[in-house]
């Protein structure tokens, strides 16, 4: 995820501002740089690769003057290739402010239409550079001062942002925003620290400020003032940072595993940001555009993947066939690239990837490409290989994700291909009430992970229950079946123990031989077409004296009647279901494996990206 540092002292800004980028690096990043304002100019270098190339430029630039105030940041790219031009700081086009930036500008298209218009030019595809442009428009038509330049342009924006912007016509200050994505001001002795991550604050000082949402700071050297968007002042307390770096690495929690799964709500939050067009009330996903009217005559999909991702595309296999009318398939790479598989005409192959560099997807994909499918990926790490090697995709935007076992990547995955199977759907035979509904559910995702989130003691104290149980079984149907294999998954890779999960229905063909007195079986059964059925699949297990824990929806009290356990989700469609029904599976693999004792961010035998076949 992208990385703010800023600095305003009496120290030589450029180590100050690297180190702090270094502190950085664990959270992901694909280019770098720094912009200092030394004798009243901008100097700024920047580059793709790591903060070291950044810190050599710097170094061996004969030209950098000393400074003493600047910003620096770390990007992990969402608008634009990950390459020098879109790396930030991006200045304005008298190169005279230059901004870093968090988040994403929603509206960025339209104000560079506006901009353009006024003849601005740009150098990068991202929409930073649009409000760099954006405020040196209000600055150079009398804003007064870059403070209200700063505020009029954040007044034209819709989206999310974490900000530092320097000026070389205010050269001793900087000016901080924070709208949805975090600002932190260390306080020092004369010297103030801005960072988005208090890693890198910490080495120089404990003592910080946190800005909220929608409130700003004009920070010198001499002091920092706090006030509003809307220019009302805001005191604030000095708070003190109790973490060490380990701990802010980890978010304050105890493994990485666990913050991937808290952080869901924003996770999706930044996958569907952007992408939601609310005016239009339609879905824009900016790398399919070129392939979107091929891919609306599409005849058949194939999606292609390992592990979780394989779990995200039998999602994918419902949605884009109930979402969109599109036949689709969904096949296990390790087997397709050697099956000598039948491409037909208008066939579009899906590669879904957290790395984009999973062997076997690639192969698989590779396969389908030289057989004339239309290559598509659904890829979390920008610049990956499957991410170049394919003819469009989508990225998640989940941020970095360092636990082996993969969960915010997976709820991203799904809520990519909802997004596509929507998009197509509505060119193909949805109607647009349909649509207005679904992007409306859509948005109420992330608050409704929350509540889920909030059980997350109650599911471990009941997995403590069963904590000695070497064999579990996880069974659910539908949208949910796929969400059924990924709680067994999940059990299996982190705590060792030996889970199945089937279509719930499957469980009489054979596995229910298995079930015997205390034996765990999780159902994952919210309300929807097959919740009756699952039911009577729940009085199976009950009858054979299973110990039954249910996965179910907020107000379905009745279900407590056959159940020993439930966990419940609010209200959703069905297609939206596994979003939800697999945090409180991911949760209780989680606890299962700290109860255990095991490595959870780094199970035995596991490999985070696996690169080989
Ligand atoms: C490995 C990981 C799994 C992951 C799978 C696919 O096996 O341990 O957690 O689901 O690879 O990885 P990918 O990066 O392609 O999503």
């Amino acid at each position: 995820m992208c990385g703010i540092v800023g600095y305003v002292g009496s120290k030589n800004a450029c180590p100050v501002l690297l180190e702090g980028l270094k502190r950085l690096e664990y959270r992901g990043y694909d280019s770098a740089g720094v912009c200092v304002v030394g004798d009243g100019q901008l100097q700024i270098r920047k580059s793709q690769g790591r903060v070291g190339v950044v810190e050599r430029q710097v170094l061996d630039d004969q030209e950098m003057r000393p400074a003493t105030v600047g910003i620096a940041h770390t990007r992990w790219a969402t608008h634009g290739e990950p390459n020098e031009p879109n790396a930030h700081p991006h200045a304005d086009d008298t190169g005279r402010i230059a901004i870093v930036h968090n988040g994403i500008i929603e509206n960025y298209a339209t104000l560079r239409q506006y901009l353009l218009g006024k003849g601005h030019t740009f150098r990068s595809e991202t929409d930073t550079e649009v409000l760099a442009m954006l405020i040196g428009e209000f600055y150079n038509d009398g804003a007064g001062s870059i403070e209200q330049a700063v505020r009029a342009a954040l007044g034209e924006v819709t989206g999310t942002y974490g900000i530092a912007v320097a000026c070389a016509g205010e050269p001793e200050k900087l000016v901080v925003a924070r709208k949805g994505s975090p600002i932190i001001i260390g306080v020092g002795a004369e010297e103030y620290i801005v960072a988005s991550d208090a890693s890198a604050i910490l080495e120089h000082t404990v003592n910080v400020v946190y800005l909220s949402d929608n409130e700003m700071a004009v920070v010198t050297r001499d002091g920092l003032r706090t006030l509003t968007l809307d220019n009302v002042p805001v005191p604030k307390e000095v708070s003190r940072i109790e973490w060490t770096l380990d701990e802010i690495a980890r978010g304050g929690y105890g493994h990485f595993m666990e913050k991937e799964i808290f952080e869901q709500p924003e996770s999706v939050r930044m996958c569907l940001g952007g992408r939601l067009d609310k005016r239009d009330r339609r879905i824009q996903l900016g790398g399919l555009e070129s392939v979107v009217r091929t891919l609306a005559r599409t005849k058949k999909l194939i999606v292609t993947a390992c592990g979780t991702a394989w779990h995200a595309g039998l999602v994918g296999e419902f949605l884009f066939e109930e979402l969109a009318h599109i036949p689709t398939e969904v096949e296990y790479a390790s087997e397709f690239r050697y099956r000598n598989p039948i491409i037909e005409d208008a066939t579009g192959v899906i590669a879904i990837s957290q790395s984009g560099e999973t062997a076997d997807t690639l192969a698989a994909l590779r396969e389908a490409k030289d057989k004339g499918a239309l290559a598509l990926g659904i890829v979390n790490v920008v610049g990956s290989t499957i991410a170049r090697e394919t003819d469009a995709g989508v990225y998640l935007h989940a941020g970095p994700e360092i636990g082996v076992a993969s969960t915010k990547a997976f709820t991203c995955q799904i809520v990519v291909e909802t997004m596509m199977a929507l998009m197509l759907g509505r060119r193909r035979l949805m109607s647009q009430q349909a649509m207005d509904q679904y992007i409306d559910e859509l948005e109420r995702i992330p608050e409704k992970m929350s509540r889920v989130l909030e059980q997350s003691e109650t599911i471990r104290q009941v997995t403590g229950e069963y904590i000695d149980r070497e064999n579990w079984l996880f069974l659910g149907r539908g949208y949910n079946y796929p969400v059924a294999l990924e709680g067994a998954l999940k059990l299996k890779e982190i705590s060792y123990i030996h889970a199945e999960g089937l279509p719930a229905a499957e469980m009489k063909h054979g596995p229910i031989a298995l079930i015997h007195e205390g034996m765990p079986v999780v159902f994952v059964a919210p309300r929807c077409a097959t919740y009756d059925k699952v039911v009577s699949n729940i009085e199976e297990v009950r009858a054979r004296k299973g110990r039954i824990i249910a996965i179910a929806t907020e107000g379905d009290e009745d279900i407590r009647r056959y159940c020993d356990h439930v966990f419940y989700i609010p209200e959703a469609p069905a297609a939206l279901q596994p979003l939800l029904t697999v945090i409180p599976l991911q949760l209780l693999a989680f606890h299962a494996a700290v109860l255990r004792g095991c490595n959870v961010d780094k199970p035995r035998n596991l490999a985070k990206s696996v690169t080989v076949e």
